[in-house]
């Protein structure tokens, strides 16, 4: 949902290649589920490395509105209670500002019996329906109800069951993970997500006592316990940034540190950039990209982790363009997340879609001109094709941006990037005659 006030554009003059080091922050990914987990316990939960983005203000205010008291302790440490929840229905009016909203319905079913949410919003990339947290919750004995656009799920004690996933849904299995975690008995997820936010989350949830068997794999077994407790978790890098930065030095022929982020959950991003003859430094605390050689096609199939992933999908689409040859994305994902071509072609970028599959043909040159970002990461995308397009490109809804990726003005500033933020105020309108 956009928000009200002045418009805001980034300005980018490209044709500067990057170089330097750059902090990667907490993943969003894994940040929202663990503040939503601490709705499971009455104690503290005190959550760190915790990126500045909108989304976290977000969730934090749906969990105000609940009764929870969330407290931003430092600039990337919240400390959240839930001691006070007084009431379990999830103001739809922040709910449909985002998809991850909807992993309070998890907590609040287990702890308090009940559960209300209308279906979240979250970005425009295709179908993204609730049936498999729906389903989960179901055969985990909850009553389930829709009046107009609300959900209700109520049992008084969920009971453990054995779950089939229809697919891997990453906050499905984050939202029956956390029910799981204070059911009666034991309950096995079948084709869940493996993805490292997942297992972050798991991580913190057995700090906070849960009995959790299998995370990262595609079977989860939650051996279901009475309570649980507060407990001080640390949010995994963000694989998404790093990935967007290493497209980043690679797109502009630069050389840039990721410091911090995990190459062990980034294999499929790092295989493709050195198949298409970018360099990658693996070390203990990061990594480094250089691209040295002319760029090679690639194909890529955006798949669940350990594929390469759909957040970064457009990312080594417009890298691609810069690549000598025919490279073929098929984004399996989602259904509608090839949309950012359509901005790109009017940089100058030669792409065909059919359905969720695009051939990319290149190298192109991309020519700065007005474009849109559609959400966060063809925001991130089209900051990528302005940075090696020849003269300006002005992007508007960069508000996407401000959702996903912490400090982005400063850190791609900070790579030699000529790049600025202007704010326009509204038109005033027209006195009427
Ligand atoms: N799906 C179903 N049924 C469901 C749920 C999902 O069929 O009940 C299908 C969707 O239609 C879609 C596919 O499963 O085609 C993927 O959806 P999934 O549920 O796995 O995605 P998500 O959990 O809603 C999270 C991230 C997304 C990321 C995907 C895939 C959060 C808050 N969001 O979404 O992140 O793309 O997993 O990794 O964790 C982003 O950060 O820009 C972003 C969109």
């Amino acid at each position: 949902m956009a928000p009200s006030g002045p418009t805001e554009f980034i300005l980018i003059e490209g044709g500067r290649p990057l170089s330097g080091a750059v902090p990667i922050e907490g993943a969003k990914n894994a940040a929202l589920p663990c503040m939503a987990a601490a709705l499971l316990t009455a104690d503290d939960c005190v959550i760190e490395n915790v990126p500045a983005i909108e989304d976290v203000q977000i969730l934090a205010q749906v969990m105000r509105v609940l009764g929870a008291t969330v407290e931003q302790v430092d600039p990337t440490t919240w400390r959240i209670n839930a001691a006070a929840v007084h009431t379990v229905d999830a103001p739809p009016d922040l709910v449909r500002k985002m998809r991850a909203s909807f992993l309070v319905m998890g907590p609040l079913l287990a702890r308090f019996g009940r559960a209300t949410s209308c279906a979240p919003g979250g970005d425009v990339i295709g179908q993204r329906p609730i049936d498999v947290h729906w389903v989960g919750f179901g055969a985990m004995g909850a009553a389930l109800s829709r009046e107009g656009e609300i959900y209700s799920a109520e049992s008084p004690r969920l009971q453990g069951a054995s779950i089939f996933m229809d697919y891997p849904s990453h906050i499905g299995t984050e939202n029956l993970l956390m029910a799981a975690t204070l059911a009666d008995g034991v309950t096995t997820m079948i084709n869940a997500s493996g993805e490292p936010e997942v297992v972050c989350l798991a991580g913190m949830l057995e700090a906070m006592g849960a009995r959790i068997a299998g995370a990262g794999s595609n079977r989860l077994v939650v051996e279901g316990v009475e309570r649980l407790h507060g407990v001080t978790h640390r949010v995994i890098p963000d694989r998404i940034e790093a990935g967007t930065f290493a497209m980043a030095a690679a797109i502009t022929r630069g050389s840039v540190v990721l410091e911090g982020a995990r190459p062990d959950h980034m294999e499929a991003v790092i295989w493709k950039l050195r198949e298409a003859q970018v360099d990658v430094d693996v070390r203990d605390d990061g990594f480094r990209v250089t691209a040295r050689r002319p760029l090679a096609a690639v194909n890529v199939q955006a798949l669940p982790y350990p594929g390469f992933p759909t957040d970064l999908q457009s990312a080594i689409g417009v890298l691609l363009t810069q690549a000598r040859g025919e490279s073929v994305i098929h984004e399996r994902v989602y259904d509608n997340r090839l949309l950012y071509v359509h901005e790109l072609t009017r940089m100058g970028a030669e792409i065909d879609v059919r359905g969720q599959t695009a051939v990319v043909y290149g190298p192109r040159r991309l020519k700065g001109t007005d474009v849109r970002a559609l959400d966060i990461r063809s925001g991130a995308s089209l900051v990528l094709g302005g940075l090696v397009a020849t003269g300006e490109t002005r992007i508007s809804d960069v508000w996407h941006l401000d959702r996903g990726y912490a400090h982005f003005d400063d850190k791609i500033r900070s790579l030699g990037a000529a790049y600025r933020r202007v704010v326009q105020d509204p038109q005033p309108v027209p006195a009427s005659p």
